[in-house]
């Protein structure tokens, strides 16, 4: 019967305990390969940041925010002043120095606002790309992700093209102290509230993992130069713990940094599970259709199945083809059905909300153009739910995958750990953040997990980043 059809549709979304185990498994495999070589499906990217914030940061920062769409400026002082700034798809897809310009616009008309042109500022940059970092200040974009696409970046030093950008305006000037990835930020600002958040997690646009990982254990950063440079923000530390530390430069620090069991934080990049083709058993037809069209074909694979941005094309993959087989909307593929990015998270959101009656789905489903029965509303929303429902599934047991490496890694039965987050899923989705919480309690039963949302964004850490930085560098 028809129902039978639309049931076994749905069923391609379903993960059961036997899946999610191999999810998690093979999530850990590459976290593991990734600490050890470079051009690993999981990146892990070191951050160069080796502590959360231990509450004595203080001064006057200006924190920069490129995330998935919007571009945020802000002020952080005792309080904190924001502006957020919209990035045009021209812009996105335009050339590196468009948007490079642009985002130095918008810095400029922020401190305009603030009326803080005169002054040099330390800033921070959350820049919410992959970059390999050779130092807390600088960083070249691996690749684009999520839907950016401007030209003659990837391979460059970010940092340097927003000073580059700066310069060319000529009319104010900042100090670029420290370039951060939005995961890092994220777990950075909530480390401030409480310390025992060691994870950052954004569930948004993009979906990506930070966790404070054992120095011994990324092994790649022992044949790379730049760990051998003197380390303005540690040497400090090391020097009061390891008396014995001659000289702050080279193997004797990261020797001796190794032995006191410093931490670095790690930026996962998990998007890039799958990109070997691990997750074949898990991507349906629908999800191959999604990555096909994106404009990253055979990359993000995981972030593909976990992330907003992709999340609402999944769905309209599956009424597209429950359409065209006469199941849905009376079979009539209309235009709209066929418009890539009309289903956007905020509209899933919706859909699946429980406070929501079906003739409500039924509206916001005319909204978009798409007119069907109740029972078509109730199929869209089953199938929003399956969607969705996946994603956050796939995330929870990533994440077991880390707090039980964290876990090992320390030796312990038991671990308690907090979790920073932030992303429009995990904060707006009516089912999201408890599927996630649930299925981490599953798949790592020896660790007890608190989730705490970002509450001012990552764009907080960065400034307490470059805090830490600019205190290192005076003393
Ligand atoms: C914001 C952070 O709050 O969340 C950004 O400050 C981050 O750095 C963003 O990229 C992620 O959310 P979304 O849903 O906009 O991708
Ligand atoms: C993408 C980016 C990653 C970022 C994430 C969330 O996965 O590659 O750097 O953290 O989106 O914004």
């Amino acid at each position: 019967s028809q129902r039978r059809k639309v049931d076994e549709a749905l069923s391609l979304f379903t993960l059961n305990q036997e899946k999610l185990q191999l999810v998690k498994s093979r999530m850990r495999e590459g976290l593991e390969a990734g600490l050890k070589s470079k051009d690993c499906t999981i990146k892990m990217l070191p951050s160069f940041v080796y502590h959360t914030p231990n509450g004595t940061e203080r001064g006057k920062y200006l924190a920069l925010d490129l995330g998935g769409t919007n571009f945020r400026a802000m002020l952080v002082r005792s309080r904190l002043y924001h502006k957020i700034y919209t990035i045009p798809l021209e812009i996105m897809q335009g050339t590196g120095e468009e948007l490079f310009d642009h985002l130095a616009q918008c810095v400029c008309d922020f401190l305009d606002y603030m009326g803080l042109k005169k002054v040099r500022l330390p800033a921070g940059f959350t820049f919410s790309f992959p970059c390999q970092q050779s130092d807390i200040d600088t960083g070249t974009l691996v690749s684009w992700t999520k839907g950016f696409k401007a030209t003659d970046c990837e391979g460059e030093d970010v940092v340097s093209m927003l000073r580059e950008a700066i310069k060319r305006r000529n009319d104010f000037d900042l100090d670029i102290v420290a370039l951060v990835n939005d995961t890092v930020g994220t777990m950075m600002s909530c480390a401030y509230e409480d310390p025992k958040c060691e994870v950052g997690m954004i569930a948004g646009t993009g979906s990506n993992l930070c966790y404070m990982e054992e120095l011994r254990n990324i092994k790649k950063l022992d044949q790379s130069n730049s760990i051998l440079k003197t380390n303005k923000q540690t040497s400090e530390v090391l020097i009061s713990d390891k008396k014995d530390l001659s000289g702050s430069a080279g193997c004797v620090w990261h020797k001796a940094a190794v032995k006191s069991g410093l931490k670095m934080c790690v930026n996962t990049e998990w998007g890039g599970l799958g990109n070997d083709r691990c997750l074949e058993d898990i991507i349906t037809p629908y999800d191959a259709e999604v990555d096909i069209h994106s404009v990253n074909p055979g990359k993000q694979r995981f972030e593909k199945l976990t992330s907003g941005m992709y999340l609402g094309e999944i769905v309209r993959q599956v009424l597209l083809d429950l359409t065209r087989r006469g199941l849905l909307f009376k079979g009539h593929v209309t235009e709209t059905l066929k418009t890539p990015g009309i289903f956007e998270t905020k509209y899933l959101s919706q859909i699946e909300s429980d406070r929501l009656a079906l003739l409500q789905v039924r509206s916001i489903l005319q909204q978009l153009g798409l007119h069907g029965t109740c029972d078509d509303s109730i199929i869209v929303k089953e199938v929003c739910g399956a969607v969705s429902r996946r994603a956050a599934q796939m995330c929870g047991a990533g994440m077991a995958a880390v707090v039980d490496k964290i876990r090992e890694d320390r030796g312990l039965d038991r671990l308690s750990i907090t979790v920073g987050v932030d992303g429009a899923l995990y904060k707006l989705h009516p089912h999201f953040s408890q599927v996630l919480k649930e299925t981490v309690g599953l798949m790592a039963p020896q660790c007890d997990v608190t989730f705490l949302p970002s509450e001012e964004g990552s764009g907080k850490g960065a400034a307490l980043i470059a805090a830490v930085v600019q205190q290192k560098q005076e003393m």
